[in-house]
């Protein structure tokens, strides 16, 4: 025992390489060897283990890891009592039941009297029970998408995030059961444990500063004087923006953090209020 905080993420699978990247983007430096069991970071106090995805929510419940990045989809699942800290925003895919090309399924009530195959039988009970649903759950440990076509389900209930895996095994999206991106969970009893608990709200910190970052960016433009009004107007920014003399007394400099997303909503509008040389920038960190 180093007194480290445990921080478990997936050994191999889709939220490896983005949950590595969000870790070295927090500024820790560590070896990333998968194929290890675990790795010590070299410039904070923090054991990052390798586990399967499936077994993270019992492992931070047990206290083998105090936190965890794992999918919704999992914990929802393992039914785990392991509170999500926050939503780390990568990994989104969908739990959904899906049909052999050709097989149709018009409604919900289409799928009375099916099989279907998933690896994720609690959620799709509770899905079945909820929509009043009368199927019969193939629970399997993999390789889902192959049961229609060996004839041991009708319909299979899986993860679907580009969709490559359905094309690739001629199948369709029919219903969506469940949504769901990467979170980070802990043990309840990390708060217990005074040291860890502050790692844990300093890596939270750091993690909170890359979110913060990578759902906005900095807007740079100049404008003619007088349409600063305007452009405070389009500008959704968090605070007022900062506004810059230039050397051209008419004009001004103005910059400001924008949500990602709102850019190409506001870009027309900027110009047609004057704006020019617009330029928009990645934001690294962002302390709030
Ligand atoms: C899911 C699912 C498919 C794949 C779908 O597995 O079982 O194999 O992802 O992704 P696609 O739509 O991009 O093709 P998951 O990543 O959860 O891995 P696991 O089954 O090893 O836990
Ligand atoms: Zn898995």
């Amino acid at each position: 025992m180093n007194g480290n905080l445990k921080l478990a993420i997936q050994k191999k699978g889709r939220l490896t390489d983005k949950s590595v990247e969000l870790l070295k983007l927090c500024g820790l430096d560590f070896e990333n060897y998968s194929e290890r069991l675990f790795v010590t970071a070299r410039n904070f106090p923090l054991d990052i283990l390798f586990l399967r995805d499936d077994d993270i929510p019992e492992y931070v419940q047990d206290g083998v890891a105090d936190v965890g990045i794992v999918g919704e989809n999992v914990i929802y699942e393992k039914q785990t009592d392991t509170p999500v800290l926050e939503k780390l925003g990568f990994g989104r895919c969908s739990l959904l039941i899906a049909h052999p090309e050709g097989k149709e399924l018009k409604t919900l009530s289409d799928i009375n009297g099916k099989t279907i195959a998933t690896t994720y039988p609690v959620i799709l009970n509770d899905f079945l029970v909820k929509n009043n649903i009368n199927a019969k759950v193939i629970e399997l440990s993999g390789s889902v998408e192959i049961a229609p076509s060996l004839g041991v389900a009708n319909l299979i209930c899986d993860i679907v995030s580009t969709g490559n895996t359905l094309m690739l095994n001629k199948l369709k999206k029919s219903f969506k059961v469940f949504d769901s991106q990467a979170v980070l969970i802990s043990a309840k009893d990390v708060s217990g444990n005074k040291k860890k608990n502050e790692i844990l709200d300093s890596l939270l910190k750091r993690i909170r500063s890359v979110l913060n970052a990578r759902r906005s960016k900095y807007l740079m433009m100049n404008i003619p004087k007088e349409a600063l009004p305007r452009i405070s107007e389009i500008i959704p920014s968090l605070k007022s923006p900062t506004v810059l003399p230039l050397a051209d007394e008419n004009s001004l400099a103005v910059h400001a953090v924008i949500p990602a997303d709102r850019f190409w909503e506001i870009v027309d509008d900027l110009k047609s209020a004057g704006a020019s040389g617009i330029l928009l920038l990645p934001i690294e960190n962002m302390i709030l």
